[in-house]
């Protein structure tokens, strides 16, 4: 076996197509090496390489360019305490090499907002039009649709970290205030800068908001509905699935989808073992 130092397999994986994972392997390989050191980014980045092979990617057909070939770049953490470790995260970010290479995404970045201490941290999918234009994730409606939910457990924005999986508006052509989702490969691109957010943060608990983050970041397939109501976890961080804030605005304010929302945020709140209210128990409880 040749001696070679571990191979941070994250610069690969998570942004090549598979074909050229598979060619990377063999070579490596060829060359005599045996073994290669995984870590939490990797598995995640493989993890969904394996289910995109299953599944063949929907999100990518709204992509409005062809994405060119994927580039790898490294995360590296420095500085003393969250504060400095952000901001060289978000240095980094502004110039994320494998994001920037796919050319579907806007100029102008939306980092995070909130307190690096909080014991929870939000994700979304990616900044929309009001969120480019007020450089903050969840400022819009459905960034008020969150506020009121952060209200009702008790919280304020502040005592959250809110943060987006891709830091860049996906791009459509003669773009105005429409937005599109992200693609997955806009959001495997930005998944390793995303895992050293939250090892920076540490929260308690992340909860995931919406099927499309839930894609990307735990790498999961299916409805909210079927993800949402159970643990799973993110480099050994509880996390929750739970439906997207805009979708309450989009559903005409069905009551089963606030009050699964909502159960969701509850179980957040007791495994936080924050104090909960008979009247916060009953919140969208149908009456009968
Ligand atoms: N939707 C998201 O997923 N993130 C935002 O920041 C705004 C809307």
């Amino acid at each position: 076996m040749v001696d070679s130092p571990p191979l941070r397999l994250y610069e690969y994986p998570v942004i090549r197509p598979v074909d050229s994972l598979i060619d990377f392997l063999q070579a490596e390989q060829a060359r005599g090496r045996s073994h290669i050191f995984l870590d939490n980014s990797a598995r995640d980045g493989l993890r969904e390489l394996y289910i995109r092979m299953r599944k063949p990617p929907a999100a990518a057909a709204s992509s409005p360019t062809q994405p060119a070939a994927p580039v790898s770049q490294d995360v590296v953490i420095t500085g003393n305490g969250k504060a400095e470790q952000l901001a060289g995260l978000r240095k980094q970010a502004e110039r994320w090499a494998p994001a920037m290479a796919l050319g579907t995404l806007r100029e102008k970045m939306v980092f995070a907002t909130g307190n690096p201490d909080a014991a929870i941290m939000l994700i979304g999918e990616a900044p929309g039009y009001n969120e480019e234009k007020d450089g903050e994730p969840f400022v819009g409606p459905a960034g008020q649709k969150l506020n009121d939910i952060l209200k009702a457990m008790g919280l304020r924005r502040e005592d959250t970290y809110i943060s987006n999986l891709v830091k860049f508006r996906p791009s459509l052509p003669k773009q105005t205030t429409n937005n599109r989702k992200s693609s997955p490969e806009e959001m495997a691109a930005f998944l390793p800068l995303v895992m050293a957010e939250i090892s920076i943060i540490q929260p308690k608990l992340i909860i995931a908001l919406g099927g499309i983050t839930a894609e990307g970041l735990l790498g999961l397939e299916g409805t909210v509905g079927d993800m949402r109501g159970k643990w799973h976890e993110v480099s050994g961080i509880p996390a929750r699935v739970t439906y997207h804030p805009s979708y309450l605005l989009h559903s005409d304010g069905s009551n089963d989808v606030k009050r699964a929302l909502w159960e969701d945020m509850l179980a957040a709140m007791e495994k936080l073992g924050m104090p909960i209210s008979d009247k916060q128990r009953g919140f969208f409880l149908t009456k009968g």
